[in-house]
């Protein structure tokens, strides 16, 4: 494609062999734009072979090939940055792709980032910190989707939760403002359809639950006893070292639960719930989903 030739409603997203991106792709379609319109990638095309026999344009996207990401953007008009999941690699990558986005000059350009990432003092936070500040003085015009936690988080583990008859962690009765990933997609589709989103800066979260509440409504739906087992930091870390996790991805996990007991990822304002025009999908929702 001659690099001059702009669609204008072309649309680019990073991390289509993901969930978010994935979801984000699916949006799109769902919002009415036409497939050919959303350009869907990924480091591995073959990962995204059935979006491509949909009739949605493909192209190889690698965060730490910066010749990929140039021929990605050639011709796009708005894009979404999934942060990467390689925890410690991503401000590179992320700076890589906003290089390329800048380089191709798109209208506006969405990075899904953390919940209060300027205050936040989450682990996890620091790489969407220094990506924000990246994309601040790229001169873009950015918009930025602080999303909080996925349900999934617990969700996706309610497998070990039923054998053990109990969500352990080390989160207290801090309240966290998790949505399921398919609200954030979208919300992020939302972003890349609306007009003069450049700018602004979203906090996104659905309706607050503990722990607690979250094991008490597991053991509703499923029938069984499961309670939350809250446990001291540092106990945490050594279970999950214990179950096979190497000891820094532990200590991440845990100090997202020491976060999340202080309330760091919890949101105000109903941002979710203005871009997506409903309720956000309810814990009791997400969870039925997933016994089912
Ligand atoms: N809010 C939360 O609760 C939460 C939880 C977990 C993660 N996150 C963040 O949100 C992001 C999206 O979540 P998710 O559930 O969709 O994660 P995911 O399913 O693990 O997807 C991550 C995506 O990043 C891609 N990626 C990693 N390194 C790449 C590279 N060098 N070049 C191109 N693509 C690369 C992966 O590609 P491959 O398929 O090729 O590996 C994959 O498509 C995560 O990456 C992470 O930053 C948020």
């Amino acid at each position: 494609m001659n690099p001059n030739e702009r669609n204008t409603m072309t649309i680019l997203v990073t991390g289509t062999s993901g969930h978010l991106g994935r979801l984000i792709v699916e949006a799109l379609l769902d919002r009415g734009v036409p497939a050919p319109e959303v350009v869907a990638t990924a480091r591995n095309l073959d990962s995204i072979a059935d979006l491509a026999a949909r009739g949605v344009a493909v192209r190889r996207a690698d965060y730490t090939d910066p010749a990929s990401l140039k021929e990605a953007f050639i011709g796009v008009d708005k894009a979404i940055l999934v942060s990467s999941s390689e925890v410690g690699n991503r401000v590179t990558q992320h700076a890589n792709v906003i290089d390329a986005a800048a380089d191709s000059g798109v209208s506006l350009l969405a990075y899904t980032s953390i919940a209060n990432a300027e205050t936040s003092t989450l682990l996890l936070a620091a790489d969407h910190q220094q990506t924000e500040q990246y994309l601040m003085t790229s001169g873009l015009p950015v918009v930025l989707l602080r999303n909080s936690w996925y349900v999934e988080n617990w969700t996706e583990q309610i497998p070990v939760a039923l054998e053990h008859g109990a969500v352990v962690g080390a989160a207290g009765d801090g309240l966290v403002s998790a949505a399921t990933r398919a609200d954030y997609a979208a919300a992020a589709a939302a972003v890349l359809t609306l007009d003069d989103q450049a700018g602004k800066v979203y906090e996104l979260g659905g309706t607050p639950f503990t722990l607690g509440e979250y094991a008490a409504e597991l053991s509703v739906q499923s029938g069984q006893p499961v309670t939350y087992q809250d446990l001291p930091t540092d106990d945490y870390v050594a279970l999950l070292e214990g179950a096979g996790l190497p000891h820094a991805v532990a200590n991440v996990y845990a100090d997202a639960d020491r976060g999340l007991k202080e309330g760091e990822l919890l949101v105000e304002g109903g941002h979710l719930e203005q871009l997506i025009g409903r309720p956000s999908t309810q814990l009791s929702d997400a969870i039925k989903q997933h016994l089912a």
